[in-house]
């Protein structure tokens, strides 16, 4: 059988990215090119400099990515891009790229949905894993919880109703000055605290026993951080992190246990920046291991942005024989 060869390209928000992907999980290069300390200045990722950062560095990011992968654009079978959801202005310069290389090359163009990248990064590395099976993306825009119930074929069982997952982690980061992103510097500061000295409330949602809610958690670590400071009392940033982020863990390891039962699913996968979490990773494989359901996780390269991942889906849109035109856009709010 025919080897399909895919260039994949990445620009959704600030991280530049492109990868060359053999039959969906042979990766030959994964090139990431990050603009996190530029937009640490500001405490967050500014749309503007992100579109323009990904201008500069696009077609350099492509050439590393062919070069490592010692093939050139006539080796290519397709080439593949993000087309939302995200910033418009960084989908935009994705977009654009791709379909000029298409173009100029003749070759089919496939756009790919954001979250079915993150949840195909699991391919990669997990060679047996099909579907279906249960994925829980957790990432700094999006919250949910997915049955992949064949290759393309989703049905999201949950959402957040506000804030994403990361996007609470980066504000109480932000609120107890660990700076951004705030993830990764949450999950350092929680190794010296403990998880269980401060009770927060697990957030739940009335109406939807699989959707999320995390303002409302992010709202009550302001509080408490406030409550302490007008007492004058010391906050122990540490033990804020660990109890929040063990709060976090413990509302999505109940949302996911509760739908593996409920669906009868034997394989849960997670994926999104979150997912690089190695608490959030420890307390999950638990909770599968009680259940005898095998546990997947992409490796934290692979769980953050990266074009590797869109390879990877874009494949499994090829077999299935879809195809963009050149009237192909970048859609901020695309629904999976
Ligand atoms: O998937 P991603 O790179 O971008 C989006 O599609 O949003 O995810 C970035 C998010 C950020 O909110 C970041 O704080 C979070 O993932 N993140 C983490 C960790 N590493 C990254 N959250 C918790 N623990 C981590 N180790
Ligand atoms: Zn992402």
């Amino acid at each position: 059988t025919k080897e399909i060869k895919i260039l994949a390209i990445e620009s959704s928000c600030d991280e530049t990215a492109a990868a060359v992907v053999i039959n969906g999980r042979d990766v030959r290069s994964n090139v990431i090119s990050t603009q996190i300390p530029l937009h640490t200045l500001y405490g967050g990722v500014v749309p503007e400099i992100a579109s323009r950062k990904h201008i500069e560095r696009i077609n350099q990011v492509i050439e590393q990515a062919l070069e490592e992968a010692d093939m050139g654009l006539e080796d290519m079978d397709a080439i593949a891009v993000t087309y939302g959801p995200g910033l418009v202005g960084a989908l935009l310069v994705g977009v654009a790229e791709a379909k000029a290389i298409a173009f100029a090359e003749q070759l089919p163009l496939i756009g790919v949905h954001h979250i079915e990248g993150h949840i195909s990064a699991n391919y990669i590395e997990n060679k047996e894993l099909k579907p279906p099976f249960l994925c829980l993306v957790v990432s700094g825009g999006h919250t949910h919880l997915v049955r992949v119930a064949d290759y393309g074929k989703y049905e999201i069982l949950g959402r957040t109703r506000d804030d994403a997952a990361g996007e609470a982690f980066d504000k109480v980061a932000r609120a107890i000055g660990l700076g951004y992103p705030g993830g990764p510097k949450i999950e350092k500061a929680a190794h010296e605290g403990d998880p269980f000295a401060i009770q927060f409330t697990r957030p739940k949602v009335s109406d939807g026993v699989y959707d999320f809610s995390f303002s409302g958690l992010k709202s009550q670590v302001l509080n408490y951080i406030n409550g302490a400071q007008m007492k004058g009392e010391t906050v122990n940033e540490a033990d804020v992190a660990a109890s929040f982020q063990q709060t976090v863990i413990d509302t999505l390891c109940e949302h996911a246990a509760l739908a593996i039962d409920e669906f009868g699913m034997d394989k849960f996968a997670i994926a999104g920046g979150v997912a690089s979490n190695q608490t959030l990773r420890s307390a999950m494989e638990k909770m599968c291991q009680e259940k005898g359901v095998e546990f997947y996780h992409p490796s934290p390269i692979l769980c953050t942005d990266n074009a590797a991942m869109i390879g990877a889906a874009a494949y499994y849109e090829y077999l299935a024989g879809r195809r963009d035109g050149w009237d192909l856009n970048a859609i901020p709010n695309l629904k999976l």
